[in-house]
């Protein structure tokens, strides 16, 4: 699997085709969630890190609250920054890798939402921004981590998808491979008919069981205070819940 696949894919324009299911209605639903479990205060301020073209960003503004969202992806962050323009909502966007994100602000609320978690390598690096989350919050504040349930994904893996997404033909190849969920996607548009290099890409991201990832966010000085499977709030069960969306307080 190509190191730095993030770099590439989420730059590119197909990403948004592909994931376009996951848009503002399925963010709002999440945001809710997270609203209604966290009753944060009217002035609270919330980091979206990670935060793509906006669609949590967008939901958590509309509901009034101050928002901060960075990305590494220069395109997503412009999609961020025009869906926000057009709302009339308030861009504090910025640029960087969550390796290397520097912040002087404390927030109410930090997110990090439709698995934007475990891409690199070494599990440090992946757990290298949850660590500073702490420091960067508020007393009681909360960090809120949406990632897949490793137990379902691994028994209801779907090895291969295909759908059509206006002149797109995706093609989705699943593969676990040294404790990660790997992912290929082919794509042809049919417009041209042509399937070249430039059309293929890479998802790669580690596999953490929920135990390890409790134990080890709560190494750095986080408390978990709720769980839930699905962005509908339902209770999360280690068979048959899709997601794995965990409430730590600080
Ligand atoms: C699966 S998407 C989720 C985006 C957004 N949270 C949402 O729900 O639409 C993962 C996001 O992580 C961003 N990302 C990937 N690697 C990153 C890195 N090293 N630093 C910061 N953001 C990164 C991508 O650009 C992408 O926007």
């Amino acid at each position: 699997m190509k190191k730095d696949w993030f770099k590439v894919w989420f730059e590119s324009e197909y990403y948004q085709k592909v994931y376009s299911h996951r848009d503002s209605e399925d963010a709002k639903l999440l945001c809710e969630l997270i609203l209604k479990t966290t009753h944060l205060q009217k002035d609270a301020k919330i980091l979206d890190a990670a935060c793509g073209n906006g669609r949590h960003y967008i939901n958590f503004s509309k509901a009034g609250f101050n928002v901060f969202g960075f990305d590494l992806s220069k395109n997503l962050l412009f999609e961020a920054k025009a869906n926000s323009f057009n709302k009339k909502i308030p861009q504090n966007f910025f640029c960087s890798d969550i390796r290397f994100t520097c912040l002087k602000t404390r927030f109410d609320l930090i997110t990090n939402l439709f698995t934007s978690f475990g891409y690199f390598d070494e599990d440090d690096e992946n757990f290298l921004f949850i660590e500073k989350a702490f420091n960067l919050l508020n007393e009681n504040g909360f960090y809120v981590l949406d990632y897949f349930n490793v137990e379902y994904l691994k028994n209801n893996l779907k090895l291969i998808s295909e759908k059509k997404v206006e002149s797109l033909h995706i093609k989705e190849e699943r593969f676990i491979h040294e404790n990660r969920i790997n992912k290929k996607i082919i794509i042809v548009d049919l417009k041209n008919n042509s399937e070249n290099e430039n059309m293929i890409f890479y998802e790669s991201v580690k596999l953490y069981k929920r135990d390890e990832l409790i134990e080890r966010i709560s190494k750095y000085g986080f408390k978990l205070q709720f769980e839930f499977g699905n962005y509908y709030g339902e209770k999360f069960n280690l068979k048959s819940s899709e997601r794995l969306i965990l409430f730590f307080k600080k």
